[in-house]
């Protein structure tokens, strides 16, 4: 069977701050992709979460992606719930529904997408990733260990399923007219693709394919809301959806990446960097609106429904992980705004600085010299 797994999210606000959605909004949600959707037959199932102050809908259909009518049960879902969030008061209320008039595509409206059409497997496991205060790029370096690299994912040299490498589609998310990507495969372009997603807040990870078979593993969401909005609006909070086991990494593999909580661009205000930190499903930010936070949900999807999902970050494994993510947070914490814990100029989402620094441009004098 042909099967699409779509992945729609978006803040439409919180209750208390920017940290977790109050309990009708899901319900709201829910209830409209059950009745419009489920209930319809546009799509065969689906599967409502948040993370932080996200909401996401999962649904599997048989639509193939970019199909108007499943982005607009999205649009609509979210659109109604902001109905809700307003009549409730709650903060951010619409947040990241940009744009009113829905014209076939949810892409460039706000709400973040990542979708991968299928042939299922007679067994067809995969991971749903969302994360929190931070911005696509976060997903960089896990994908580039799970698919480049045998230090962590061990198929590249003991699967022969696996050994012929991944092809990675980057995109340059600076550039705005238009989607620019270049196609690069790993192993033989691995130092072109380092240097490449290095430079996180510019070229993200947009899709990577098993080159033996053609067979796509992963989608991520690429979009930035202040290319859409012209301002910062909030960070973007990226999904990601990756097709695990047989020709792809196995799931552990995948995970494995996400033990190193390595420094991601969001945070407070979407303008420091902090370790990205696994956690459950469904948990909420707290400390310095943080830290950056990821969840996975682990499911099968079979005839375009899907299992109940695993939590694989709600394992004791995890633990002592969090705690030493929680570590290098207040660690880099301590220096507040200096150097590496404050995002570069160029990357400062808050308008208030840009005005300062405007101010403080007129005051500055050239010294006169005297010989
Ligand atoms: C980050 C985020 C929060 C807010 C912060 C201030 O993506 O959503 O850290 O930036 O709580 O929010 P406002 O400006 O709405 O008071
Ligand atoms: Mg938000
Ligand atoms: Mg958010």
């Amino acid at each position: 069977m042909r099967t699409t797994i779509s992945v729609i999210k978006a803040d439409i606000g919180s209750i208390g701050g920017h940290i977790q959605p109050s309990r009708a909004l899901l319900e709201a949600v829910a209830s409209h992709v059950e009745e419009y959707g489920k209930a319809k037959g546009l799509i065969s199932d689906a599967y409502i979460s948040y993370t932080g102050d996200d909401i996401a809908i999962l649904m599997a259909h048989q639509r193939g992606m970019n199909h108007p009518d499943v982005h607009q049960l999205a649009y609509e879902a979210f659109r109604k719930a902001t109905d809700i969030a307003k009549s409730q008061g709650l903060y951010g209320a619409g947040q990241d529904l940009l744009k009113d008039a829905f014209s076939g595509n949810i892409r460039g409206m706000g709400p973040a997408v990542a979708e991968i059409e299928f042939e299922e497997r007679p067994n067809e496991p995969f991971l749903f990733f969302a994360a929190d205060k931070t911005s696509p790029g976060a997903y960089n370096l896990p994908l580039y260990l799970a698919f480049a690299d045998p230090m962590y994912c061990s198929g590249l040299i003991l699967s022969p399923k696996l050994g012929k490498g991944f092809k990675f589609v980057i995109m340059d998310v600076n550039y705005t007219e238009a989607d620019r990507i270049i196609e690069l495969n790993a192993p033989e372009d691995l130092y072109d693709i380092a240097a490449l997603l290095r430079d996180t807040e510019r070229f993200v990870v947009e899709a990577i394919y098993n080159r033996a078979t053609g067979e796509q593993a992963v989608s991520v969401s690429t979009s930035r809301l202040r290319n859409i909005a012209g301002k910062y609006v909030g960070k973007d909070d990226p999904v990601m959806l990756v097709r695990v086991q047989g020709n792809f990494p196995a799931t552990g593999e995948v995970l494995s990446t996400f033990a190193i909580g390595h420094f991601v661009a969001g945070f407070m205000r979407g303008s420091h960097n902090g370790p990205l930190m696994p956690v459950p499903h469904n948990t909420p930010v707290s400390y310095f609106d943080g830290p950056p936070i990821v969840t996975c949900h682990a499911m099968c999807v079979h005839n375009g429904k899907f299992t109940e999902a695993a939590d694989p970050f709600d394992h004791p494994f995890w633990r002592s992980v969090q705690d030493r993510i929680a570590e290098k947070a207040l660690d880099l914490r301590r220096q507040g705004f200096f150097g590496p814990a404050m995002l570069p100029y160029e990357e400062l989402e808050y308008g208030g600085i840009v005005e300062r620094m405007k101010e403080l441009e007129k005051r500055f004098v050239i010294r006169e010299t005297h010989d």
